[in-house]
């Protein structure tokens, strides 16, 4: 699936997700516009639930909200049955607000402040990922102030890494996050924890990386954890028997792209907790998981309008959108490379079926010819004052006018959640769409909203 699991394409030629026509949705929001399909959102929420329900290990699916966090989005996932993945106070806030049970957020972040740390231990937030000896002290005192037992995991680095893009990999020995093993600070720490008189260790947790594609790493991982639980629960006593594996399956924004399902991907983890909790001689009675992209990803795509078209003769063609960098900086920031489609005139595509074009002239998207269409290489620039501004380089696309809409897939993790008003421009509208509805998550900023905090040069 690189699409959303509803698009499809109808009679006037238009790609349509759940249900709704682009251009309807052009006409009615504007663009950019980035579009989320309920439908798909619910699939991957199920496909995760469903798989990871394991006869001999309990688990829990934690969404990691920094993906895509919007009041509406947590309201969907926890509809699904996830628990809630916040890294900061903000994405707390809107968890809390969005009517989130605290007792299923996860409190993550490498540099919690105090008042985070009051803020979360005030709303009974279930569970922090402590990342340091001086957020165990400070969760410990807080709590004491505060008369309670704060429930905690401690976050470890497995000393493995992802192959992944370097800003997305966590998992090293070198990594800011977490409690190194190598080292003999990851045995401190739960030493440290199980002294604390106002925290209780429940487990531990582990985040290698982000958009993995060789899910043997979390055969590795787990190998890792449940060897340090072991020895950690012998020489201290604790009882480490709950994991948190993070986050991090691949999704696929090309045609090329072949990542694992969610249930290979649960299969794989549960031969290994099979395999490594007998190796290791530990029970482990609970499993947890905490995918964002996986369940976000692909269910987004964003809309734009096609404005400028320059062509330098023998050199390069360019399509000029209305948004850019403000609204993805994948490409500029990780090289991540996009597909898109032209959305007001897709017949070139065949059909789409199951998030994939199938049977047309470019089944494969992004490189293959376009036969019977008068095709041609494009680079889809934003609009901002940067030649880095590039979405997507050497597409083919039939030949592309101005005013056409362009789909670009797989926009629904790390996009909006990454988004600026860098140049100055509104943040777009999020829209989400099912069975024939659309409906706006989240309005586009207007102007105003652009100096709303801003004050005067002298009080
Ligand atoms: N758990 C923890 C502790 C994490 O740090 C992350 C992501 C996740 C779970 C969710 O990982 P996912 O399933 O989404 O791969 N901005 C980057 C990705 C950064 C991921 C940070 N942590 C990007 O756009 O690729």
């Amino acid at each position: 699936m690189l699409l959303p699991v509803t698009a499809g394409i109808n009679n006037e030629g238009r790609i349509t997700i759940g249900g709704c026509d682009t251009g309807d949705l052009k006409s009615g929001y504007g663009t950019p516009l980035y579009i989320m399909d309920i439908a798909t959102v619910k699939m991957q929420c199920e496909k995760y639930i469903n798989s990871f329900a394991f006869k001999d290990f309990e688990s829990e699916i934690i969404y990691a909200s920094k993906a895509f966090c919007s009041l509406a989005m947590c309201q969907l996932v926890k509809q699904q049955g996830l628990s809630i993945d916040v890294s900061t106070g903000g994405e707390l806030f809107i968890a809390i607000r969005s009517g989130f049970d605290p007792g299923k957020i996860y409190f993550h972040g490498n540099n919690k402040s105090a008042d985070e740390i009051n803020f979360g231990i005030d709303y009974k937030v279930g569970t922090f990922i402590v990342d340091s000896f001086e957020e165990l002290e400070a969760v410990n005192e807080i709590a004491g102030q505060k008369e309670c037992i704060q429930k905690i995991m401690l976050r470890i680095t497995p000393g493995i890494k992802a192959h992944t893009h370097k800003y997305i990999q966590t998992g090293a020995i070198e990594s800011k996050f977490g409690f190194g093993i190598q080292s003999g600070i990851a045995l401190e720490a739960v030493k440290k924890a199980a002294d604390l008189e106002n925290i209780k260790l429940i487990g531990v947790h582990a985040h290698i990386g982000s958009q993995i594609f060789n899910i043997e790493v979390y055969d590795s991982l787990i190998d890792v954890m449940t060897s340090f639980m072991a020895e950690a629960s012998k020489k201290t006593g604790a009882s480490l028997n709950h994991l948190n594996i993070g986050g991090g399956l691949g999704i696929k924004y090309m045609p090329d792209d072949r990542p694992a399902s969610i249930e290979d991907f649960a299969e794989l983890v549960h031969n290994a907790l099979l395999k490594y909790t007998k190796k290791n001689d530990i029970k482990i009675e609970k499993i947890y998981l905490e995918p964002g992209r996986s369940i976000a990803g692909n269910a987004g795509t964003t809309l734009y309008e096609a404005g400028t078209i320059k062509e330098i003769p023998q050199i390069k063609n360019y399509i000029a959108i209305d948004g850019g960098m403000s609204d993805n900086i994948r490409p500029v920031l990780y090289q991540a490379k996009y597909n898109a489609f032209i959305a007001g005139r897709a017949s070139y595509l065949g059909e789409i079926k199951d998030g994939e074009a199938v049977g047309g002239a470019s089944p494969a998207g992004s490189t293959s010819t376009l036969a019977n269409f008068n095709e041609k290489k494009y680079n889809i620039v934003g609009k901002h004052c940067e030649s880095g501004d590039v979405i997507i380089e050497d597409i083919m696309l039939p030949e592309a006018r101005k005013g056409d809409l362009l789909l670009v897939a797989a926009t629904g993790a790390y996009c909006y959640s990454m988004s600026s008003n860098y140049n100055g421009q509104p943040k777009s509208a999020v829209v989400a769409v099912e069975d024939g509805k659309s409906w706006v998550w989240v309005d586009r900023q207007s102007y105003e909203d652009l100096y709303m905090r801003d004050r005067k040069l002298y009080e």
